[in-house]
């Protein structure tokens, strides 16, 4: 048994990637599945999709490599996180749809709460924003709209889980109902630092605790799959939500190492110890990875919309055939103009947690083409890091004192990271293995089986393919994250 598999069930595919003894990666299968948009700000996944898509993926990549279920030492689940599913705990059905982190739908709800005062205690609770993108409000939301669901719940008839939980409910063919402290932590129902489930915020969100799942530590025994669905049984020994995973892939063990992922959007975490500092910015305070029963905890500055902005200069717009053509068509635009493309399409995340805004471009002229557009769409995603990185200077009081480690798809292009270390005035690192979010959930079911280092020496390993030096002056820099904060403002106020 020397090889790990990592699910990685994230919110527009769902990958199976197989690591080898030495924690290289031998082989992988992805699979995209259906978006539903039933209306303006509700997003959703059929939950069956992300079960059908997990077990095709892990078969064929064991199966391209040649490789038995007998051959693997573990599992390790990585996740998009907050997206909700309330399943029967007889049939193992889901009762309504995934409720996906970016949907909107529980605005009212959440403007209700802060109106009756819950702000504060939900916040120091969980150490999040009252916002629709975390999972309490959606659980409860779906108890009000499946008839007979809510008296279902309080029966312990229904169980609720993020799609980890749902996942090895469903690989362990319902022996086990568990999630880990990263995911939980996501809730709004979980306090950080009791670590437990919280009685008062579900009251507060009207959740029944009896759906609730066990939480355990990033690398912990979750169970065994049923033989019946790889051939033989194997231990899940590993997991924790995407943006963690990424934390530890990258190696941030250290208090002030932090790490910013682009994927559909963009989550930049800095380790701030076995502290969880509460910030005075409107970021979240989030656990980073909690090992041998102790929490390591994370500030978390959230954007919703990074690659996806690119997804919909495709897909929308139909302005690129493929994301790729994104840079090169943005480097052909026209340096004079300061088009500004602010991608609110799902509101706006952090530091401004605005539910209800959605996306608007400033300063087209006649001039203005789709060349000009992209590279808005790119810079808007330097512009937003900023946001979230002045936000977290300005909790801990000083300057980063580690250089940013950048991963995922977008990190892949040069043109944007250059933009971004110009637009920080901070160097960025890019490093090696791109694939951060499964080396994270790898390396926790591979320390967990003893087939893997310690995380100092795992620390050792990450290496560095290039570091973005900023070339673009402070004086252009700060005029130009000047107009984004203008046009976020403008946005703001529509
Ligand atoms: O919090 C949402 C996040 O986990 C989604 O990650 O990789 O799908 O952008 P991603």
């Amino acid at each position: 048994m020397t090889h790990i598999l990592a699910i990685d069930q994230g919110t527009t595919s769902t990958r199976a990637i197989l690591f080898d003894a030495n924690m290289a990666i031998i082989g992988q299968a992805q699979q995209e599945f259906a978006q539903h948009f039933p209306k303006s700000g509700w997003v959703e996944h059929d939950a069956d999709d992300l079960w059908g898509t997990t077990v095709k993926t892990c078969r064929e990549v064991l199966q391209n490599a040649g490789l038995s279920a007998s051959d693997v030492a573990g599992i390790g689940i990585t996740n998009q996180r907050e997206t909700t599913i309330v399943w029967d705990k007889a049939t193992g059905h889901p009762v309504y749809n995934a409720i996906v982190w970016q949907d909107r739908r529980t605005s009212d709800m959440c403007e209700t709460l802060r109106a009756q005062g819950h702000e504060d205690t939900l916040c120091q609770i969980s150490g999040l924003v009252v916002d629709p993108y975390f999972s309490g409000t959606k659980v409860s939301w779906i108890l009000d709209h499946v008839q007979g669901a809510r008296a279902r719940a309080e029966n312990g008839e229904l169980l609720f889980g993020t799609v980890d939980s749902f996942l090895i409910w469903k690989l362990t063919g319902g022996a086990s109902h568990v999630t880990d402290a990263t995911n939980a932590s996501r809730t709004m129902l979980y306090d950080i630092h009791q670590g437990a489930w919280s009685a008062q915020a579900c009251a507060i969100l009207d959740v029944p605790m009896a759906m609730l799942p066990d939480v355990k530590d990033c690398a912990a025994e979750f169970g065994q799959t049923t033989p019946d669905i790889f051939g033989a049984a194997i231990p899940i020994l590993g997991v924790a939500g995407d943006q963690q995973a990424a934390t530890i892939g990258q190696a941030c063990f250290e208090p002030g190492m932090m790490k910013s992922t682009y994927g559909t959007g963009c989550f930049a975490l800095l380790n701030t110890g076995q502290t969880p500092v509460t910030s005075q910015n409107r970021l979240l305070t989030t656990i980073a990875y909690q090992l041998d029963g102790q929490p390591t905890y994370a500030l978390e500055g959230s954007i919703f919309v990074a690659g996806a902005v690119v997804q919909w200069l495709r897909d929308g717009l139909q302005i690129i055939d493929n994301a790729r053509d994104t840079q090169p068509l943005a480097q052909s635009s026209d340096p004079s103009q300061n088009v500004i493309f602010v991608p609110a399409f799902t509101g706006l995340g952090a530091p401004y947690w605005a539910p209800d805004c959605r996306g608007a471009i400033y300063g087209l002229s006649r001039g203005s083409g789709p060349a000009e557009i992209s590279r808005a769409a790119l810079e808007s995603v330097g512009f937003q890091t900023r946001d979230l990185i002045e936000a977290m200077q300005a909790d801990i009081g000083h300057k980063a004192d580690t250089v940013l480690r950048v991963d995922g798809g977008m990190s892949a292009s040069n043109w944007t990271m250059q933009f971004l270390s110009d637009i920080l005035g901070a160097p960025i690192d890019r490093p090696k293995v791109l694939e951060s979010t499964a080396t994270g959930a790898a390396w926790l079911a591979g320390m967990y089986a003893g087939l893997y280092p310690d995380a100092k020496t795992f620390a050792q390993t990450w290496s560095r393919d290039c570091r973005f030096e900023p070339v673009m002056t402070s004086d252009i820099s700060d005029e130009r994250y000047a107009s984004w904060q203008r046009a976020v403002r403008a946005t703001l106020s529509v």
